[in-house]
């Protein structure tokens, strides 16, 4: 483990000729290639976000409307172990992808994942099946939370000071590549699938999390009182997730893979945090480049100004 941390991703073409930066390039093309032969199910509901989006936020969300509302239910178990992480790294214990293919049948799958449209399953890929639900974040505070990961776990490349982070960052030399593509690839496909693809931004969540929330439960077809959207929206706020080990990773901490002298990983939770990690001329830098590679997207973030 202790190697890994001088370990930077290496771009890796996967079977269906995608290419995309990982780290542990042999097991990981190997599982990636798996996950692309993953056989969906109808009501299979999955997460999916660029890493430090916002994913284990919607993921209880998703998982609480999906169940009530039973916050109790909810407070029994794992978030960990309620999600199947289909494409989690060799890295971390237990295989995602084996997990959800023994799932029971009569049970809804939860799915995390932080793959790139191109490498989900070539089912998901190819016909509007499930739920699928994709969180995007600002590039600015996506890619500051995403730096202080690099720092606490030890399962990811030492991250160097943050000038460097950014810029690995911006030319998406990171671990699953560019934001913009990982970011503009699924909010093009969800375009065209309203019925089975739904996006999020992680902005509005903080800005109005009820109303997300009633148009999260409208989309996954589930019909919840206002009294059960409040439970969730206070089961979901920011403080009371960093103080649930339910959700907020205890057990990767107490294990030692994530250093919780470092950062948490609930961290601050926090729409603009960029602020106090960009200087002024990173930001415009940034700010031009960001101009540039979304000229023609449709998509705006709220970047907390
Ligand atoms: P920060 O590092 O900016 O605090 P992911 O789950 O995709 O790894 O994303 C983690 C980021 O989401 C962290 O951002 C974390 O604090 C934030 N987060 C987690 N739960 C949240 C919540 N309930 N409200 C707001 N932000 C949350």
């Amino acid at each position: 483990m202790g190697d890994s941390r001088n370990i930077v991703p290496r771009e890796e073409t996967m079977s269906n000729g995608f290419t995309v930066p990982v780290l542990g390039a042999e097991k990981s093309r190997k599982n990636r290639n798996e996950v692309l032969k993953m056989r969906l199910r109808p009501d299979d509901v999955i997460v999916a976000s660029y890493p430090k989006a916002g994913t284990t936020w919607l993921q209880e969300i998703v998982w609480l409307i999906c169940n009530d509302a039973d916050a109790t239910l909810a407070k029994k178990k794992m978030l960990e172990d309620r999600y199947g992480w289909m494409d989690k790294p060799a890295s971390l214990p237990g295989n995602g992808l084996e997990e959800l293919n023994a799932w029971p049948r009569e049970q809804t799958r939860f799915i995390k994942t932080h793959a790139p449209f191109q490498l989900l399953p070539n089912e998901v890929q190819n016909e509007a099946i499930g739920k699928l639900i994709y969180v995007a974040r600002n590039p600015k505070d996506n890619c500051v939370s995403f730096y202080h990961f690099h720092r606490m776990n030890k399962t990811l490349p030492e991250p160097g000071p943050f000038s460097e982070f950014l810029e690995q960052f911006t030319q998406g030399n990171l671990v699953l590549g560019s934001w913009f593509d990982h970011v503009n690839k699924y909010w093009q496909v969800s375009q065209s699938r309203e019925r089975s693809m739904y996006f999020v931004l992680y902005e509005n969540m903080k800005n109005n999390s009820k109303e997300e929330i009633k148009k999260l439960a409208n989309f996954l077809e589930k019909d919840l009182s206002d009294a059960q959207i409040t439970i969730i929206a206070n089961h979901c706020a920011f403080d009371n997730m960093k103080d649930n080990d339910r959700v907020n990773y205890s057990r990767l901490t107490a294990s030692g893979l994530f250093d919780a002298n470092i950062s948490h990983f609930m961290r601050k939770g926090k729409v603009g945090d960029w602020k106090n990690h960009f200087t002024v001329s990173q930001s415009e830098e940034f700010d031009d480049l960001y101009r540039k590679k979304t000229e023609d997207w449709t998509l705006e973030f709220d970047f907390g100004l």
